[in-house]
């Protein structure tokens, strides 16, 4: 009989779970919100990255539903080949004006957007100075370029100028950082390395995944918060998160974007959004324009939740941002956290390695701007049990 040449995973599945760090699934029963049904059991959730509560919203799930009755469910192809709907012009339209750029071009996740761009403008000539933090898909699409990875220290500007100031002028350079990041909450430093990229000539590129419709006027992201409009040359923001939907975009130069329309690879091989995202993102940036109370509201219930932690005296980190990580740890000692935390009835997903380092294994809080204080208060209180259950506090 053949013999399963996939065995070593389940080798190594086995392996995870002797270490206590194998996960199933949390599973949603119904919709994505603050206090949801995950596995059968009504949770407070501070796990989604829903912070606006639009992945409910009225006015996107109408604009949805308007937008599938009239264009059907899918675009059936490619954008480069038929699948460049009218709705996706004008997403791409409205998000360029309300990035304040010349233009922007949509790709089918936050992912893809970063692989797709990186690995796209790059090649094995260039060079890319990367914080050690930023995102996976940045990575791979710094992998994917082929281009030399110089790493810097997370947020060390000095590390990164002396790995600038060593390299050949003539070499193309990029400088990329997350605008906010996503397992510490703290912000890049973005002013400081836009200075030092404006000095040595390189591209500089920040992902606001976790910043878009959270920092800056209307949402606009980190970009409009440290008042960088004009001196950041590209721009990632993410459909999925804040906004509600999904996808990702890239904002920028028209030059650049119309680049990206004939070499970003995602962009090019992989099928463009239902009518129903893009419609549902048009009436999120409509949102973001209209009702900024609701960022507000974020805000106010991030720093209510934030202090209920730190009085407690968990190790928060850094945090600043609605993300506000409870460090642990051992990996196994956050999985146990997250666990008591769910059966008291409050969902905040374990994170350990590789996803973070191996001693700093945490779990990650998200408050949303419709968590009521109930909600926050009655997750405090579990954290406050849990956590004294197991020696944290
Ligand atoms: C910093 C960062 N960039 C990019 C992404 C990818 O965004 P998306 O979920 O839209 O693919 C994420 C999401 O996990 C993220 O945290």
């Amino acid at each position: 009989m053949r013999q399963d040449p996939l065995a070593y995973l389940a080798a190594e599945l086995d392996s995870l779970r002797e270490q206590g760090l194998y996960r199933s699934l949390r599973v949603l029963d119904d919709r994505q919100q603050a206090k949801a049904h995950f596995d059968g059991r009504s949770v407070v959730n501070l796990s989604s990255n829903n912070y606006l509560g639009l992945t409910t919203h009225p006015k996107l799930v109408a604009a949805a539903r308007a937008a599938t009755e009239t264009f059907g469910v899918g675009s059936g192809s490619v954008r480069t080949i038929a699948g460049t709907m009218a709705i996706h012009m004008e997403l791409e339209r409205r998000l360029a004006a309300f990035k304040k750029t010349e233009a922007v071009v949509v790709f089918q996740s936050g992912f893809a957007a970063n692989a797709g761009t990186v690995s796209a403008i790059l090649n094995k000539d260039d060079v890319i100075i990367s914080d050690e933090l930023n995102h996976a898909s940045i990575i791979d699409g710094c992998r994917l370029s082929r281009a030399a990875i110089k790493v810097f220290p997370h947020k060390d500007v000095e590390a990164a100028r002396r790995i600038v100031r060593d390299l050949p002028a003539h070499q193309r350079k990029l400088l990329i950082t997350d605008g906010v990041f996503s397992m510490d909450g703290d912000l890049g430093a973005v002013a400081d390395l836009c200075a030092l990229a404006e000095e040595y000539g390189c591209i500089m590129m920040v992902d606001d995944a976790h910043a878009s419709g959270v920092f800056g006027q209307n949402g606009r992201g980190t970009i409009d918060h440290f008042h960088m409009h004009g001196r950041v040359d590209i721009q990632v923001g993410t459909l999925s998160k804040a906004v509600g939907a999904l996808g990702g975009y890239v904002a920028g130069s028209r030059a650049f974007i119309e680049f990206l329309y004939h070499r970003a690879r995602p962009f090019l091989f992989s099928t463009s959004h239902p009518p129903a995202v893009a419609a549902s993102c048009l009436a999120a940036v409509d949102v973001l324009e209209q009702e900024p109370e609701i960022i507000d509201r974020l805000w106010e219930n991030t720093r209510f939740f934030k202090a209920g932690l730190v009085n407690l005296g968990f190790n928060t980190g850094l945090s600043e941002s609605p993300i506000t990580p409870v460090i642990a740890g051992e990996g196994s000692r956050a999985m146990k956290l997250s666990d008591r935390l769910f059966q008291e009835g409050v969902f905040a997903q374990g994170l350990a390695f590789p996803t973070v380092a191996r001693d700093k294994a945490r779990v990650r809080t998200i408050v949303t701007a419709t968590h009521t204080r109930e909600e926050l208060q009655f997750a405090l209180d579990a954290f406050a049990k849990v956590g004294r259950e197991l020696g944290l506090i």
